[in-house]
């Protein structure tokens, strides 16, 4: 299979390039500059190489560089952004301030005749963020495109296969990015589309077969994705030495514990264990208000739960996790800043003897988790559902939590996805959408009395990546019938608000 390294330099849209690569079926991985050598790059066998982009100047004193012997490789390289600066520099051109300034933002690119541009027109857009540009070519260079300002917007030696564009082929705003990409790929480095979700479901339950062959493997489910496929893919391996602990910590949305049972235990007949703890994490959260407590508080409730069940179990050889590329990456495998672990999982290897950990998604993006758990055979709900924080609804009950608020929440949060779900295609419906009940109560009138009832807000965002987000244009209609929906169905509510605030300043989550 052929490989692709994006050598990561600390650029902000790296993990965008590993997945535009991915999109043409080539597998991507993405190292840190100064955790792979020339010599280990060319042993690995990488069909090809791109340099990211990155905040720095290459002559910044701290600027992460790389070892020039890798220009002599003979592996094809891609430089953006700073990575095409970089790469220049490396090859004994000079890089400063651009004469016309900083350039950020859309730009006309000027192509000339050369196989980084072919079936891209002459002129077209291109986005472009740098404050240096290469200023004298490398021997053996010429500069193959020109913006306004830059004249040497693109670069290359087609002798030795090594390109640099300085504006930016992955965002959507570079009109031809993709067939800028996929010529790279596909006419300079020559290589093969090969990766693909059924090889790979295949591949891994081959190697866990072999690898995991005579051991006990335990997995907590939460009824996300990632774990959820995570679990069909290894059972699909080892079967019945599959064990799944799923706790029920109380704080689900309506009805979802028993449509998580049932999806694994009955349609799958996956070795599930349920553990229902809704008492111990009430009272571990009474009087608990502050966000980042209820958070703390959960987190360690559960290891104590899971651990506690794992060890009635006997001797467990491994842990399974749902870990996915982005929460590799987010965790500091990347050279950009670590951004945030919301890993639920991540203390449990510390209290449990295990041998070792099986994480069998670590090398996906959600989208192909999805694909893999549709060829799987999970339900297309599941694989479709949206993000549920770890800590489910303690974070969006605001204040204090009780059964009764909870109980209260749960049933507006099904009246809101009821509606949506009824009135929007798939396609149309906002990335995430809830209910949160706030601590604020407010003065009604129902039947010509009065109310003093709960304000429950109304969530909804759109987003690719839930870094940011926007909050969505829902229809009026259909705030009209959840707000009317709720007020009625809901006793104890007497107001329903929506939040148009976006991310940031505002998070997704209310705590
Ligand atoms: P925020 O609120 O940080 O949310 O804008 C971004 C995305 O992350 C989810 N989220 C969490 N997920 N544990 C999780 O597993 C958490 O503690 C947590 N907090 C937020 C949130 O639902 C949104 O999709």
């Amino acid at each position: 299979m052929d490989r692709v390294l994006i050598l990561d330099f600390g650029g902000q849209y790296n993990l965008l390039i590993a997945r535009r690569v991915r999109a043409e079926h080539l597998y991507a991985e993405i190292v840190r500059y100064d955790r792979i050598t020339a010599e280990q790059i060319q042993q690995a066998g990488y069909g090809a190489v791109i340099f990211t982009g990155g905040p720095n100047s290459v002559y910044d004193e701290t600027a992460p560089r790389f070892d020039p012997a890798i220009l002599s490789l003979g592996v094809p390289i891609l430089g953006i952004c700073y990575g095409n600066q970089l790469l220049a520099y490396l090859a004994g051109g000079r890089i400063g301030p651009a004469g016309a300034g900083s350039e950020f933002g859309k730009a006309g690119l000027v192509a000339e005749d050369s196989p980084l541009f072919t079936g891209v027109p002459a002129r077209s857009v291109c986005w472009m963020s740098h404050n240096d540009s290469v200023l004298t070519l490398p021997q053996g260079f010429h500069s193959i495109a020109h913006t306004e300002a830059c004249p040497n917007a693109a670069i290359a030696d087609d002798d030795r296969r090594l390109y640099g564009v300085q504006f930016h082929p992955e965002v959507s705003h570079t009109a031809f990015g993709q067939q800028i990409l996929r010529n790279f790929l596909f006419s300079v480095c020559r290589l093969q589309a090969d990766w693909n979700m059924e090889d790979f479901i295949e591949q891994s339950i081959e190697r866990y077969r072999r690898e995991l062959a005579g051991k006990r493997v335990l997995l907590a489910l939460s009824g996300g994705v990632d774990s959820a496929v995570a679990a069909a893919l290894l059972h699909r391996a080892i079967g019945d030495r599959l064990i799944c602990i799923f706790v029920d910590h109380g704080l689900l949305r309506k009805d979802e514990a028993d449509a998580i049972e049932a999806a694994f235990r009955s349609r799958f007949g996956l070795q599930l264990i349920r553990v229902n703890a809704e008492e111990r994490f009430f009272a571990r959260l009474n009087g608990v208000t502050e966000p980042e407590q209820k958070r703390k508080s959960i987190g360690e409730e559960f290891i104590t739960v899971f651990a506690a069940e794992a060890k009635k179990l006997g001797t467990i050889d491994m842990l399974a996790q749902g870990t996915i590329y982005p929460d590799v990456i987010e965790s500091g495998a990347g050279a950009s800043a670590v951004i945030k672990s919301h890993h639920n999982v991540g203390g449990l290897p510390a209290v449990l003897p295990f041998a070792g950990i099986v994480e069998p998604l670590r090398n996906l993006f959600k989208d192909e988790v999805r694909e893999v758990g549709l060829r799987l055979g999970l339900p297309a709900g599941l694989v479709y559902r949206q993000p549920f924080p770890g800590p489910g609804l303690a974070v969006r009950i605001l204040g204090a939590i009780t059964p009764e608020k909870r109980d209260l929440l749960q049933q507006a949060d099904a009246i809101l996805r009821e509606e949506i779900d009824a009135a929007l295609p798939l396609t149309e419906r906002p990335n995430q959408y809830f209910a949160v009940l706030t601590d604020q109560r407010s003065v009604g009138v129902m039947g010509d009395a009065r109310t003093y009832g709960y304000t429950v807000a109304i969530r909804a965002v759109s987003t690719d990546d839930f870094m940011t987000a926007a909050w969505s244009r829902l229809p009026f209609d259909v705030l009209e019938s959840v707000s009317t929906r709720i007020t009625n169905e809901v006793r104890q509510v007497s107001r329903v608000v929506y939040d148009i605030t976006s991310k940031p300043p505002a998070t997704v989550e209310w705590e």
